[in-house]
């Protein structure tokens, strides 16, 4: 017999339930978390939860609702206040920087939970650049980065992160941020590469948030971000991370490179996670943008599909709300 009924398995609750092959729990999620100090905070942000930027003293509430939701780990993005920011990028490892009083704020609060921090020096430069800009040619320039970046690593593993995401895309940081880490003792402290980050037009609300892209239309950082065109470069990339010694790796912006997820998982086992960016998510909330998120929302398809294409675990600033109103 040649024609099947497929909908055998789709027709009751109970046999899609049990066939079910791939579930969203909120021990997937990682809550990306915008800290401000008062002035900016007061700001209005992207007007979606969890995109609020939570001064320091605003960090022990949210760390008992990421608590109580079962979501494992945080990812912190400091909105510096534009005086802090510098050419050189000084205030990258400040030890009482607001990253380091957020830092040490969230271990106070949420001993548990694990923090992960953005390594790139865009949040900490006065041009937005994810590195050292040549001031003659106005290239980032590559090398001198990555010194820095092993400075902002070290720095950071002291203010007390757990896991370094590394979202610069310069060539060879991890294996010299990595080699850093192990002379150091910091032999747990875990690399994760933005292997496959596409220069996008999906970060514009992030940087909007973080309120360093002064830039009409927008920073141009295609000289290090991979061109939505090209997945084989993206995956080139991806093996050297690994080889370099990443614990894990991270695809962004989520929804557009899900088949670079579903290569890489097929490519080899280290751990992925989608980062479903800041243009995606207003993308993806609004429809529900006045509401509180209903079952069966696109939120929930996109974080589903992101398993389903082989991420271990999603970014999301979503992740509180996911995890309280849809798991
Ligand atoms: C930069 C960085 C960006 C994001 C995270 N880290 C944007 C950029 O490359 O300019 C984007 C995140 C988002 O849009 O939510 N190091």
């Amino acid at each position: 017999m040649n024609f099947k009924r497929f909908r055998r398995l789709r027709s009751a609750p109970w046999v899609r339930e049990m066939f079910q092959e791939t579930r969203l729990t909120a021990a997937d999620l990682i809550q990306g978390v915008f800290v401000a100090d008062a002035k900016l905070a007061a700001e209005p942000g992207m007007g979606l939860p969890g995109t609020e930027r939570y001064r320091v003293d605003q960090l022990e509430g949210l760390m008992e609702r990421v608590q109580k939701a079962g979501i494992p780990c945080v990812a912190l993005f400091p909105c510096n206040d534009p005086t802090v920011r510098t050419e050189g990028a000084e205030e990258a490892w400040n030890p009482d920087g607001l990253l380091a009083r957020s830092i040490r704020e969230i271990r106070r609060a949420a001993p548990d939970v694990g923090i992960m921090t953005d390594v790139a020096l865009d949040l900490y430069t006065n041009h937005g650049h994810d590195g050292v800009v040549d001031p003659s040619s106005g290239d980032v320039l590559n090398d001198e980065t990555v010194e820095l970046l092993v400075k902002q690593s070290l720095a950071q593993v002291e203010m007390g992160a757990h896991a370094l995401a590394l979202s610069d895309m310069m060539d060879g940081r991890v294996l010299a941020i990595r080699e850093a880490l192990e002379e150091a003792g910091h032999i747990n402290t875990l690399l994760i590469s933005h292997s496959a980050k596409t220069a996008s037009s999906l970060y514009a609300y992030y940087r909007k948030t973080v309120s360093f892209d002064a830039t009409p239309g927008g920073l141009d950082k295609r000289s290090y971000q991979i061109s939505p065109a090209n997945g084989d470069e993206a995956i080139r990339e991806y093996v050297a991370d690994i080889e370099e010694g990443a614990d894990a790796t991270i695809v962004k912006p989520a929804i557009m490179n899900l088949d670079l997820m579903a290569r890489m998982k097929a490519l080899q086992e280290t751990p992925l996670i989608a980062f479903q960016v800041s243009g995606e998510y207003m993308m993806l909330r609004a429809m529900d943008r006045d509401q509180p998120l209903v079952e069966k929302s696109p939120m929930w398809e996109s974080l589903i599909s992101c398993k389903r294409a082989g991420a271990s675990a999603i970014i999301t600033y979503g992740a509180l709300d996911v995890a309280e109103n849809l798991l």
